[in-house]
Order: structure tokens, then sequence, then C-alpha cells
């Protein structure tokens, strides 16, 4: 497996990271029990991967627990909470800090530790960043102070913030040592407004929406795509509508779109942990020879780089 630093938490941890939210919930989405999906998390770590994100609003922490136990020292856990209480993004009255550690506390009794690696706020957009940083900051670093959470970071609601506007106010202040942010080849900004302070100030980084639906569902795909071309941030005639991606498949060093994807991620400078959410252990094995797979040949990453370049008002959900 290869590894990764993760920025000033100078932990080592995989490449590939399970993501235990998105469409699938490590299957729970699809109607899997909590054991079966604690197989996945089983089979992640029997394949190398030491990184595993969850979150209370996923609903996997419990699997994730299950699928740890007796291994809890073999992998970096991530789980968040949200500001709001409700998912990514929303709107509504921030928590007080004695919720937040009700959150944390539930946390760790469902996923079987006395520690998480790592402590997200999740979801944070603009208008609530400051809010997090003067209420709910003090209280993750008391509970820091405690041993119950090793590092602090901080979760972007991508879906609704494709420009990226909570991080481009967070990362320069590099309060979080994390930031988990929206990538992928469809919209790829966040090269221009979150890789290059998490450099800069040494801030670990997790990559989402690495394929989501527009990525692995052909019809998701060509309707994100007529989006940008209704938009002109795509200029008609860059790419085929009915086949957005074809020249992907086309290429004799790639194999499918997803791969490249997860390729496209893994190579960028300053993306760290590539996340990839899935309840099939087949899917995993392939998402994790992916990540693991040479950066995509030049003239596709220029292709790409001219269709793509500008796009950022979708995130592929
Ligand atoms: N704001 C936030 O904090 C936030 C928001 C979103 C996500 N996240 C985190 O980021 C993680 C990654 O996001 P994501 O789960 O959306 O992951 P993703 O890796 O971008 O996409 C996963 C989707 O692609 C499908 N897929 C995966 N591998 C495939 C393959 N080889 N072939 C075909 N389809 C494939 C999965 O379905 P199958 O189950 O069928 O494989 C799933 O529906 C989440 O799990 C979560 O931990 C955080």
């Amino acid at each position: 497996m290869q590894t990764v630093r993760l920025g000033r938490t100078n932990a080592i941890v995989s490449a590939a990271g399970l993501g235990c939210g998105g469409h699938s919930r490590l299957g729970m989405a699809g109607g899997a029990s909590a054991q079966e999906a604690s197989r996945v998390v089983s089979a992640a770590i029997d394949l190398g991967i030491t990184f595993i994100d969850t979150a209370r609003l996923y609903g996997t922490e419990e699997a994730v627990g299950l699928g740890v136990k007796g291994r809890r020292g073999e992998v970096f856990i991530s789980t968040k909470a949200s500001p709001t209480g409700g998912g990514p993004g929303r709107d509504g009255e921030l928590i007080t800090p004695d919720a937040l550690t009700e959150s944390l506390e539930g946390s760790l009794k469902r996923l079987g530790t006395d520690h998480v690696d790592l402590f997200n706020l999740h979801g944070v957009t603009l208008p609530h960043y400051e809010a997090c940083v003067e209420t709910l900051l003090p209280e993750l670093k008391r509970q820091q102070a405690l041993g119950k959470i090793r590092h602090i970071g901080v979760t972007e609601a991508f879906g609704a913030d494709t420009r990226h506007a909570m991080l481009a106010r967070a990362m320069p202040e590099a309060l979080f040592d994390v930031a988990m942010v929206g990538f992928n080849l469809l919209n790829p900004s966040a090269r221009r407004t979150v890789f290059p302070q998490a450099l800069a100030h040494d801030i670990g980084t997790l990559i989402m929406f690495a394929v989501r639906r527009a990525l692995s569902n052909p019809e998701a795909l060509r309707d994100t795509v007529a989006k940008l071309l209704a938009s002109g941030e795509v200029v008609a005639g860059s790419v085929d509508p009915a086949d957005p991606l074809k020249f992907l498949r086309d290429h004799l060093e790639i194999g499918s779109e997803v791969e490249a994807a997860y390729r496209f991620c893994r190579h960028e400078p300053g993306a760290h942990v590539i996340l990839t959410g899935t309840g099939s252990i087949d899917h995993l094995k392939a998402n994790i020879a992916a990540i693991h797979a040479p950066p995509l040949p030049p003239e596709i990453s220029a292709k790409l780089e001219a269709i793509f370049g500008a796009v950022e008002s979708v995130s592929g959900n």
C-alpha cells in the first residue's frame, strides 16, 4: 500500500482512504446491515488501507467500530459532527459546545474507541465559518487536550460550495490541521484555491467526490456535461455530449473513467488521502489499484485541462 504524510499531523497513512459516507455508505444505502458493512471495513484493512473516514450523520460508525475491532492500532479514524446538526451545508443555528461534545462521545461509543485520530466539523459553509472558529473550535481543542481527539479538521459542503468559498477563507488562517475538499476531473478548481494553501501551511488534505455519480454513471455524466455546455464553462465542440469521456476509455493505458478519476486525484500536488466510497469489495480492490497507478498520460491530462480546467460550478454529485 502506498502511504502519504498527512500534512502537519505527521501521520503516515494509506494514500487510499475508505470513505464510509457518500451515496454508498459502505453498502448500507443499498440495504446492507452494519455487520455486512463492517466486512468492507475489515477487507479494506486487509488490503492495506489505514485511513477510514466516517461521520455521525452517515450511520456507519457502528460498522466501522465492528470492522476495526481488535485492530484499532492499525487504523487512523476520522469522524465528524455537523455544526448545525443537519447535513453538510445546512442552514440553521450552530449547535452548542456541549452538543458538540455529546456528538463526539456518541461517536467514540459507536466506534468502540477512546479517541479518534481526526475529528472534523462537517460540511462547514462560509456563513458559519467564523462562528465555528469562535464557538466550536475551542471546545474541540479542550477535547484534544483530554486526549479524545488527536487532530482537528474541517470539511467543506462541496455539493453546495463548488467554488470552495469556505476553504478559501479557512486555508490561509490555517487553524485546522486537515481539510476535506471536493476535487475531480470535472471540477479541478481546488487546484487554484485550496492546494497551494495546503502546501504553504502544511495542512493535510482528504479528497472527496473523486468519482461520485458523474464519473460512475453515464447518464449523470451526460447531465453534468450538458449543464457545463449550457453555462459555457465547457466550450461547445470540445466534447461529445453523448459520450463526453470516451477519449479516456479509448486510451490504451486507461481502463475506465473510474480508474482515470482516481488517478487524476492521486497525483495532484497537495492532495494527500484519496477517499473511495463503496459497498463493494471488488470495487474497492479496483479503486486501490487505480490510486496506486501512475499519473494519467500527459496528453490526457492536457486534454482534461483544456476541456474542464475552468469549471467550478458542478460537484459531480
Ligand atoms: N462534506 C463532507 O464531509 C463529505 C461529503 C461527501 C463525502 N465525504 C466523504 O468522502 C468519501 C468519498 O466520497 P464518495 O463516497 O462520494 O466517493 P467516490 O469515491 O467519489 O464515489 C463513490 C461512488 O462511486 C461508486 N463507485 C466506487 N467505485 C466504483 C467502481 N470501481 N466502479 C463503479 N462505481 C464505483 C460507488 O458505488 P458502489 O458502492 O457501487 O461502489 C459510489 O456510489 C465519503 O465516503 C465520505 O467519507 C464527505
